[in-house]
């Protein structure tokens, strides 16, 4: 064998060995064989540079003399597809195919959405020849030098396996979890802003001018359409399993369904699986799978009739930012909030979002008309964690800054040392923040005044009727009635809602105060330390550090609140308004430790108490509510329709179920 021999007969096993690896997902030699395999290769192309190929396989490390992308028009324009959030615009489309199709037989492949960004390989005689992106669908970036460095793409096609002599095929590049896992962590390491996404990352690396560097980033591609003059099959379906035979990393998630009903089991079906796939998905495609009936169906002027996306509900998406305002909080906590171009996102549309504080704003160095992604996470406030910079073009609109004057009263800010927010110090005469400590006052885990919202303390603030939280006692209803909103019968309502908050117990009285980090947790186990305001008022910080989940931060501030002139005459008011600021009798008695160090969670429906006052009840017992079952769980308080999850896991972790009435013989 010469050496051009040999190193054609090298170039076919690293492409088969290659191909195995990458996707087939079953290599046949080892890491070491592979690299000798690679090395003998290499020294014999320095021997023989008249035998460059730029499909070798030893191309895939890239390079980074890369210049400007050459701008191709694509041989056929790259549509895009319709999109639906919505199961019934999943059947009003097949219905149209059905009524389009008049009564033939049809199939529809279901696959899944990928989610980074599309691609169209070239080959000509089973060789890689041209790799565009799709650009604006007419014309795109030619990338192929990037292209040849992703494992997963076929260079050369295994000869006789039965690929037409030109063909086009289009699919999507996208950065699995793991390498943009890894990828973020390096760029942590080094300080450098991280990507957002796979997807942006994906892009970003596609559309790097250093092939090497792509070559590291580990990139794949799956494959889901194939073009050409002579393609084999008139099923897409069957093409790409041919396609796979070529050396194409094909999904194995396709399916060809008969029914609507068979689309739906699809899609909820992979909505939650999706979530274990290697990549990142963001819906299902479902296309007309006979090629002569997507003929028949033709095109509209962006995408075909014969295919639809549905999209999963996105946590995550990407608008424009137009605008930030401030808003200050009853703390006067000042909190930038972004506001954007509407988008869905988990099932409602978004247009505002918060930016957190001034590091977070400077570290996103954040500029009017950016893209900005946003998330809706846990929080029911939607978050921006990013931008995509890719995304900018050379008119970067103007930077975001933070104010230096509360915007409601003209106060200048302040920042405590070691704090990452801005506050308004006017807490006395600042209009959001008088209103907001109202509305916390009244509200549902505090004192529960129901009778009155927003809009009303909003009204009697305006009116002069309210100043602070006390004077909510005063209100008479001939004061109130015939006001704007209030008619006789509400201000009755109100009147007597508030009334009715002097049974409040002290824990939330306390929680209602609004003292600075003092949430539900903490304002219950002080009052349950304490039993009166008196002794906490009396208590010095360091006696409150005594209490089970209270630190320095939540003790200076309590006491820091209580030495104020003006919150003690606050206390004395409500006080004389009949509200309590002590433990109730029964509440003093009907605490035990029958629950000590037990770990309860209650599931399902009671007939007996809410599931409210079961919380309550498991603590003053000394027992503690969790939200999931763990192998650490005491016992489940189990009422009716207990989901079948929660039952089934409890039952693996051999957790007792215990009912309501042995629950309350527990503890009587
Ligand atoms: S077919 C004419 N199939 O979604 C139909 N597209 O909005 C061409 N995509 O630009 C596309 N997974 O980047 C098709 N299984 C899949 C897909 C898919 C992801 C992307 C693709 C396209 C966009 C359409």
């Amino acid at each position: 064998m010469d050496d051009k021999q040999l190193i054609e007969e090298l170039r076919r096993q690293l492409h088969r060995h290659n191909r195995n690896y990458y996707v087939l997902n079953a290599p046949v030699i080892s890491d070491q064989e592979y690299d000798a395999l690679m090395r003998q290769l290499q020294q014999l192309e320095l021997l023989h540079p008249e035998l460059y190929d730029p499909n070798s396989p030893t191309q895939r490390v890239g390079s980074d003399l890369g210049g400007e992308f050459r701008q191709v028009v694509h041989k056929r324009p790259m549509l895009s597809l319709a999109n639906t959030y919505n199961k019934g615009e999943v059947g009003e489309f097949y219905r149209r195919v059905e009524e389009g199709l008049q009564g033939q037989e049809f199939q529809i492949c279901c696959e899944m959405k990928f989610d980074g960004l599309s691609i169209s390989l070239h080959y000509e005689d089973g060789r890689l020849v041209r790799a565009v992106t799709r650009g604006d669908g007419v014309q795109g970036d030619d990338v192929t030098d990037n292209v040849r460095t992703i494992r997963s793409i076929p260079l050369i096609l295994p000869e006789g396996s039965g690929f037409p002599r030109e063909f086009e095929m289009r699919g999507e590049v996208l950065m699995p979890w793991e390498s943009f896992e890894r990828l973020n962590a390096e760029r942590e390491a080094r300080e450098e802003p991280l990507f957002a996404n796979p997807r942006n990352a994906a892009s970003g690396t596609l559309k790097s001018k250093n092939s090497a560097v792509v070559a590291q980033r580990g990139l794949d591609a799956y494959l889901y359409y194939l073009l050409g003059d002579d393609i084999p099959c008139d099923s897409h379906f069957a093409n790409l399993q041919r396609a796979r035979e070529w050396g194409f990393k094909v999904s194995g998630e396709m399916r060809l369904v008969r029914s609507l009903q068979e689309i739906f089991d699809y899609i909820d079906y992979w909505d939650e699986a999706r979530k274990a796939l290697p990549v990142a998905t963001d819906g299902i495609v479902l296309k007309v799978d006979s090629l002569s009936q997507q003929r028949s169906l033709g095109l509209t002027a962006k995408s075909p009739r014969w295919a639809i996306a549905y999209k999963f509900q996105a946590e995550q998406q990407e608008t424009i930012l137009r605008n930030v305002t401030f808003q200050v909080g009853r703390t006067g906590a000042v909190t930038p909030v972004a506001i954007m171009d509407p988008v869905q996102l988990s099932g409602t549309m978004v247009h505002r979002a918060t930016l957190n504080n001034e590091d977070f704003i400077s570290a996103l160095d954040l500029h009017i008309g950016d893209l900005v992604q946003v998330i809706k996470g846990g929080e029911i406030i939607p978050k921006i964690v990013g931008v995509n910079t890719d995304a900018r073009g050379s008119g970067l609109g103007e930077r975001v800054s933070f104010i230096t004057h509360c915007p409601e009263c003209g106060t200048p800010l302040v920042r405590f040392e070691g704090e990452a927010a801005h506050y308004c110090p006017n807490d006395t005469a600042c209009p959001p923040q008088i209103k907001g400590r109202i509305e916390h006052f009244i509200s549902r885990k505090a004192m529960d005044i129901e009778s009155l919202g927003p809009e009303t303390v909003n009204e009697y603030y305006q009116m002069g009727i309210i100043h602070d939280v006390a004077d909510l006692y005063d209100i008479r209803v001939e004061q109130i009635a015939g006001m704007n909103s209030t008619r006789m019968k509400s201000a009755m309502k109100i009147v007597q809602g508030i009334a009715q908050s002097r049974e409040v117990p002290f824990e939330r009285v306390l929680y209602a105060l609004g003292i600075r980090f003092v949430g539900e947790i903490a304002a219950k186990a002080l009052a349950r330390y304490f039993k009166s305001i008196d002794a906490l008022a009396a208590a010095k910080a360091g006696d409150l550090l005594q209490v089970n989940g209270i630190g320095e931060v939540i003790a200076q501030s309590v006491v820091g609140w209580l030495a104020k002139e003006e919150n003690q005459q606050l206390i004395s008011r409500l006080r004389a308004a009949g509200v309590r600021f002590e433990l109730s009798e029964e509440e003093l008695s009907s605490h035990s430790d029958k629950l000590q160090g037990q770990t309860v969670v209650i599931s399902g429906v009671f007939a007996r108490h809410s599931r409210d006052e079961y919380k309550a009840l498991i603590e003053r017992h000394g027992g503690k509510n969790v939200g999931s079952i763990s192998g650490k769980t005491s016992f489940v308080l189990a009422g009716e329709n207990m989901g079948p999850s929660k039952r089934e896991k409890a039952l693996k972790l051999g957790v007792r179920l215990v009912t309501e009435d042995e629950f309350l013989a527990m503890i009587e």
